[in-house]
């Protein structure tokens, strides 16, 4: 019998290092002067979503904020994100200054994947012109140079996240392979029939397929955490989900479909209250956030290059010491072994025990040096800006006619969802595109979370540092056209 006690957590948006309601009014103030009148309510009184119906909210349930500017366009000056102007970020990424359709593009799918400043692409061509040759073997001087980038790009993403050392990161192709691995790996191995999973109604499939999988082939079962209707977790029903038979908890740190922050920290806590560990899928919260493991106290996490500025095929798996010990060695092949004869192998310790054949080295190399652009920046910096930028965005998208906001959590991070009464989602993406904006538009790869609320699917816009005001004022004006 399990004695632990729950302990209650007063979720509230500082609770959560976040903003409050008055101090988010205050941030998009002077994020975006040139918006809002000095007078406006919007300095003094925040915008606040209403606890909806299920189905999602309605734009007349917002409040208005102040009086918007008719256009803060390109004569507008482009604010700061933190001390680096937007101009300045702006200018490090080229495809920004792509046209689409004779139009300048309007990067809004960040969500998919987020585009690469100069400094990735450059290390990259560097690295090829530089460095390259396979690591960790070879006694000449590019085995050592490519190497030295590989691992100190690990070392750079250990300090990242919080974590104690580089060797607690494990180089993985992305989020979904990093969920694999600790599925197979790790999780596997412990479960029994009738033994227990949680996951939560937020996720993406992603977070979802590989624990059904590991289920079917142990006889273990899914549980899944609700959410309110704002899309936030219900916190005392996600305790109550815990009993003896619960081995482990996987769930996402950001959905991204309706960009709800979970409170993971308590999650956690009230996980390692029932001996289950936890895993958390940070694919949509680590460009966003600040994100400390340690303080999280997440068993593993992981997260994808691509949707950090990085490259594609690169993402990296944090995982405790005692868990990266516990788990099985997850592929078999060179690098991962310390001796093998026919009878026996034995294998290195991690991460080198989950890397087996050549890694994607210069890919490894290339979201070190994303890594390195966002913390000029600087995460808090990133995560103020956006936040009144998702805060501005509910806003004005509210205002479209017919318009419903699909995810209003309090604590919301990059992700703007919306369906169009009497258009379909495919039609309202393609005339977008049109106007050079690109959206996502469909089930997202999160179809539960969607169906909950009642869609098949949805119009996603997703933001990232780069994205201006004035962006969002395209988006509007052209869904106003529509
Ligand atoms: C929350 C979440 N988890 C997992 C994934 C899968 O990421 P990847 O395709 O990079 O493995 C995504 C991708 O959109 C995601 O948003």
């Amino acid at each position: 019998m399990n004695t632990m006690t729950i302990q209650r957590f007063d979720l509230t948006p500082n609770s959560l290092g976040l903003p409050d309601e008055r101090e988010i009014g205050a941030l998009v103030a002077s994020y975006f002067p040139e918006f809002y009148s000095a007078q406006s309510p919007a300095a003094s009184k925040a915008y606040s979503p209403k606890v909806l119906p299920e189905g999602g909210a309605r734009a007349s349930d917002f409040h208005s904020l102040a009086p918007v500017a008719q256009q803060g366009g390109s004569g507008a000056q482009l604010p700061y994100v933190g001390t680096v102007s937007l101009e300045k970020i702006r200018a490090d990424f080229p495809i920004l200054s792509e046209k689409v359709n004779g139009k300048p593009l309007v990067w809004l799918d960040n969500g998919a994947t987020t585009q690469r400043p100069r400094q990735v692409i450059d290390r990259l061509v560097y690295y090829y012109e530089h460095e390259n040759s396979n690591v960790h073997r070879g006694a000449h001087t590019l085995a050592e140079r490519s190497t030295d980038a590989f691992e100190d790009a690990r070392g750079k993403i250990a300090g990242f996240l919080g974590a104690p050392s580089k060797d607690n990161i494990v180089f993985v192709r992305g989020t979904t392979e990093g969920i694999n691995l600790v599925a197979h790996a790790y999780v596997k191995p412990l479960l029994k029939a009738g033994d227990e999973i949680i996951v939560t109604l937020l996720e993406h499939h992603a977070n979802i397929v590989p624990w059904q999988i590991v289920a079917e082939e142990t006889g273990a079962v899914l549980r899944v955490a609700p959410v309110d209707q704002t899309g936030q977790i219900i916190i005392s029903e996600y305790a109550k989900l815990f009993n003896r038979n619960t081995r482990f908890v996987s769930m996402t740190h950001v959905s991204n479909v309706l960009g709800t922050v979970v409170p993971v920290r308590e999650m956690t806590a009230i996980a390692h209250g029932f001996g289950a560990r936890v895993m958390v899928d940070g694919a949509q919260s680590v460009s966003h956030m600040p994100v400390n493991v340690s303080a999280l106290d997440a068993d593993w996490f992981v997260f994808s290059g691509h949707k950090i500025f990085g490259p594609t095929g690169i993402g990296a798996l944090y995982g405790k010491e005692d868990v990266l010990e516990a788990a099985r060695p997850w592929q078999g092949g060179g690098n991962m072994i310390a001796d093998v004869t026919f009878e026996r192998t034995l294998y290195q310790k991690a991460p080198d025990k989950f890397e087996a054949g050549t890694a994607n080295i210069a890919d490894a190399v290339g979201l070190g040096a994303a890594i390195d652009y966002v913390s000029s920046v600087g995460m808090e910096n990133i995560a103020a800006y956006e936040r009144a930028l998702v805060e501005y965005g509910m806003k004005e998208l509210s205002t479209v006619p017919g318009l419903t906001l699909v995810g209003t959590a309090a604590n919301k991070a990059s992700v703007l969802s919306f369906v169009l009464d009497g258009h379909d989602n495919m039609e309202v993406g393609k005339y977008l595109d049109k106007a050079g904006i690109a959206v996502r538009a469909g089930h997202h790869c999160a179809q539960p979370i969607l169906r909950h609320f009642g869609y098949e699917g949805a119009v996603r816009p997703s933001l990232a540092f780069y994205n201006t005001p004035a962006e969002i004022d395209l988006l509007v004006r052209t869904l106003r056209g529509l």
